[in-house]
Protein backbone atom coordinates (compact mmCIF):
# COMPACT_ATOMS: atom_id res chain seq x y z
CA UNK A 1 0.00 0.00 0.00
CA UNK A 2 1.12 3.70 -0.66
CA UNK A 3 -0.34 6.86 0.30
CA UNK A 4 1.61 9.70 -0.01
CA UNK A 5 -0.13 13.54 1.85
CA UNK A 6 1.69 16.95 2.12
CA UNK A 7 2.98 18.15 5.55
CA UNK A 8 3.62 21.99 5.74
CA UNK A 9 5.03 22.16 9.37
CA UNK A 10 7.46 20.40 11.23
CA UNK A 11 4.54 20.19 13.67
CA UNK A 12 2.17 18.22 11.50
CA UNK A 13 5.38 15.61 10.21
CA UNK A 14 5.60 15.09 14.19
CA UNK A 15 2.07 14.65 14.70
CA UNK A 16 2.79 11.84 12.10
CA UNK A 17 5.05 9.97 14.05
CA UNK A 18 3.19 10.64 17.58
CA UNK A 19 0.10 8.97 15.82
CA UNK A 20 1.89 6.34 14.11
CA UNK A 21 3.67 5.51 18.00
CA UNK A 22 0.93 3.34 19.68
CA UNK A 23 0.43 1.50 16.27
CA UNK A 24 4.09 0.01 16.57
CA UNK A 25 4.78 -3.32 17.57
CA UNK A 26 8.28 -4.87 18.91
CA UNK A 27 10.26 -5.30 15.50
CA UNK A 28 8.65 -2.96 13.46
CA UNK A 29 11.12 -1.26 11.26
CA UNK A 30 11.17 1.44 9.64
CA UNK A 31 13.24 3.01 6.66
CA UNK A 32 13.05 6.82 6.76
CA UNK A 33 14.22 7.77 3.22
CA UNK A 34 14.90 11.48 2.13
CA UNK A 35 17.69 14.17 1.45
CA UNK A 36 19.49 15.84 4.40
CA UNK A 37 17.27 18.13 6.62
CA UNK A 38 13.89 16.57 4.96
CA UNK A 39 12.76 16.07 8.34
CA UNK A 40 13.55 12.26 8.89
CA UNK A 41 14.87 12.99 12.29
CA UNK A 42 11.74 15.31 12.81
CA UNK A 43 9.84 12.64 12.13
CA UNK A 44 11.12 10.16 15.04
CA UNK A 45 11.02 12.57 17.43
CA UNK A 46 7.14 12.59 17.01
CA UNK A 47 7.20 8.91 17.21
CA UNK A 48 9.01 9.21 20.82
CA UNK A 49 6.80 11.99 22.26
CA UNK A 50 3.74 9.27 21.43
CA UNK A 51 5.88 6.53 22.83
CA UNK A 52 6.18 9.05 25.92
CA UNK A 53 10.12 8.59 26.34
CA UNK A 54 10.74 11.99 28.36
CA UNK A 55 14.21 12.19 26.56
CA UNK A 56 14.84 14.64 23.28
CA UNK A 57 15.50 12.68 20.14
CA UNK A 58 18.56 14.25 18.45
CA UNK A 59 20.05 13.58 15.34
CA UNK A 60 22.17 10.18 16.03
CA UNK A 61 24.75 11.17 13.32
CA UNK A 62 27.69 11.37 15.29
CA UNK A 63 26.08 8.06 17.28
CA UNK A 64 24.79 6.06 14.63
CA UNK A 65 22.60 4.50 17.33
CA UNK A 66 20.76 6.39 20.14
CA UNK A 67 18.51 3.96 22.05
CA UNK A 68 15.31 5.34 24.32
CA UNK A 69 13.89 2.95 27.00
CA UNK A 70 11.75 5.16 28.71
CA UNK A 71 8.53 4.91 26.74
CA UNK A 72 6.08 2.46 26.14
CA UNK A 73 8.44 0.51 23.22
CA UNK A 74 12.14 0.50 23.04
CA UNK A 75 12.95 3.16 20.58
CA UNK A 76 15.86 2.12 18.39
CA UNK A 77 17.06 5.10 16.12
CA UNK A 78 19.70 4.57 14.05
CA UNK A 79 21.23 6.89 11.19
CA UNK A 80 24.01 5.06 9.10
CA UNK A 81 25.07 8.68 7.06
CA UNK A 82 28.90 7.87 8.44
CA UNK A 83 28.76 4.33 7.56
CA UNK A 84 28.74 4.52 3.74
CA UNK A 85 28.52 0.48 3.77
CA UNK A 86 31.62 0.04 6.30
CA UNK A 87 28.99 -1.00 9.26
CA UNK A 88 28.82 -5.05 8.96
CA UNK A 89 30.12 -5.81 11.89
CA UNK A 90 28.93 -3.56 14.30
CA UNK A 91 25.89 -5.37 15.76
CA UNK A 92 23.43 -3.21 14.63
CA UNK A 93 21.24 -6.11 13.52
CA UNK A 94 20.68 -6.61 17.56
CA UNK A 95 18.15 -3.54 17.44
CA UNK A 96 16.73 -4.55 13.62
CA UNK A 97 13.45 -6.63 14.41
CA UNK A 98 14.73 -6.98 18.10
CA UNK A 99 12.60 -5.70 20.89
CA UNK A 100 10.92 -2.48 20.19
CA UNK A 101 11.09 -0.42 16.96
CA UNK A 102 13.59 0.68 15.06
CA UNK A 103 14.02 3.86 12.91
CA UNK A 104 16.92 3.95 10.13
CA UNK A 105 17.72 6.86 8.81
CA UNK A 106 19.94 6.46 5.09
CA UNK A 107 18.75 2.51 5.15
CA UNK A 108 20.49 2.03 1.74
CA UNK A 109 24.11 2.31 3.55
CA UNK A 110 22.90 -0.49 5.99
CA UNK A 111 20.95 -2.88 3.22
CA UNK A 112 21.91 -6.29 4.12
CA UNK A 113 21.09 -6.16 7.22
CA UNK A 114 17.31 -4.98 6.37
CA UNK A 115 14.55 -7.38 6.58
CA UNK A 116 11.54 -7.85 3.69
CA UNK A 117 9.13 -6.88 5.50
CA UNK A 118 9.00 -2.78 6.37
CA UNK A 119 7.38 0.52 6.56
CA UNK A 120 9.01 2.80 4.38
CA UNK A 121 8.41 6.62 4.67
CA UNK A 122 9.93 8.93 2.21
CA UNK A 123 10.49 12.62 2.54
CA UNK A 124 10.56 15.42 -0.01
CA UNK A 125 11.41 19.13 0.70
CA UNK A 126 9.06 20.97 -1.68
CA UNK A 127 10.38 24.20 -0.68
CA UNK A 128 9.76 26.43 2.96
CA UNK A 129 7.83 23.94 5.38
CA UNK A 130 6.46 22.05 2.96
CA UNK A 131 7.25 18.35 2.81
CA UNK A 132 5.95 15.65 0.46
CA UNK A 133 5.60 12.39 3.04
CA UNK A 134 4.87 9.05 1.10
CA UNK A 135 4.34 5.99 3.41
CA UNK A 136 4.64 2.57 1.30
CA UNK A 137 4.03 -1.09 3.28
CA UNK A 138 4.62 -4.67 1.82
CA UNK A 139 2.65 -6.39 4.85
CA UNK A 140 -0.63 -7.04 6.15
CA UNK A 141 0.87 -5.10 9.74
CA UNK A 142 1.61 -1.90 8.23
CA UNK A 143 -0.74 -1.79 5.36
CA UNK A 144 -3.10 -1.43 7.76
CA UNK A 145 -1.29 1.47 9.84
CA UNK A 146 -0.57 3.00 6.27
CA UNK A 147 -4.59 3.13 5.72
CA UNK A 148 -5.05 4.32 9.21
CA UNK A 149 -2.49 7.33 8.29
CA UNK A 150 -4.97 7.99 5.17
CA UNK A 151 -8.03 8.45 7.04
CA UNK A 152 -6.30 11.03 9.68
CA UNK A 153 -3.58 12.92 7.13
N1 LIG B 1 7.06 20.12 7.24
C1 LIG B 1 8.24 19.87 7.86
N2 LIG B 1 8.50 18.63 8.30
C2 LIG B 1 9.69 18.34 8.91
N3 LIG B 1 10.67 19.24 9.13
C3 LIG B 1 10.46 20.50 8.71
C4 LIG B 1 9.24 20.87 8.07
N4 LIG B 1 9.31 22.19 7.75
C5 LIG B 1 10.50 22.61 8.16
N5 LIG B 1 11.21 21.63 8.75
C6 LIG B 1 12.58 21.76 9.27
O1 LIG B 1 13.43 20.96 8.48
C7 LIG B 1 14.47 20.42 9.31
C8 LIG B 1 14.45 18.90 9.24
O2 LIG B 1 15.59 18.45 9.92
P1 LIG B 1 15.80 16.93 10.33
O3 LIG B 1 16.98 16.91 11.22
O4 LIG B 1 14.53 16.34 10.83
O5 LIG B 1 16.16 16.30 8.90
P2 LIG B 1 16.78 14.88 8.57
O6 LIG B 1 15.99 14.37 7.43
O7 LIG B 1 16.85 14.05 9.80
O8 LIG B 1 18.24 15.24 8.05
P3 LIG B 1 19.64 14.42 8.17
O9 LIG B 1 19.71 13.49 6.99
O10 LIG B 1 20.65 15.51 8.09
O11 LIG B 1 19.66 13.71 9.48
C9 LIG B 1 14.24 20.94 10.71
O12 LIG B 1 15.01 22.09 10.91
C10 LIG B 1 12.74 21.28 10.71
O13 LIG B 1 12.41 22.30 11.62
MG1 LIG C 1 18.43 13.14 10.80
Amino acid sequence: MKYTFISSSKTKTQELGTFLAPRFRAGDVVLLKGDLGAGKTTLTAGVAKGLHVEDDVISPTFNILKCYFKGTLPLYHIDAYRLEHQNIELGLDEYIEGDGVCFVEWPQYIAPLLPDEVLSITLINKGGDVREITLESNSEHFDSLVNDVKGAF
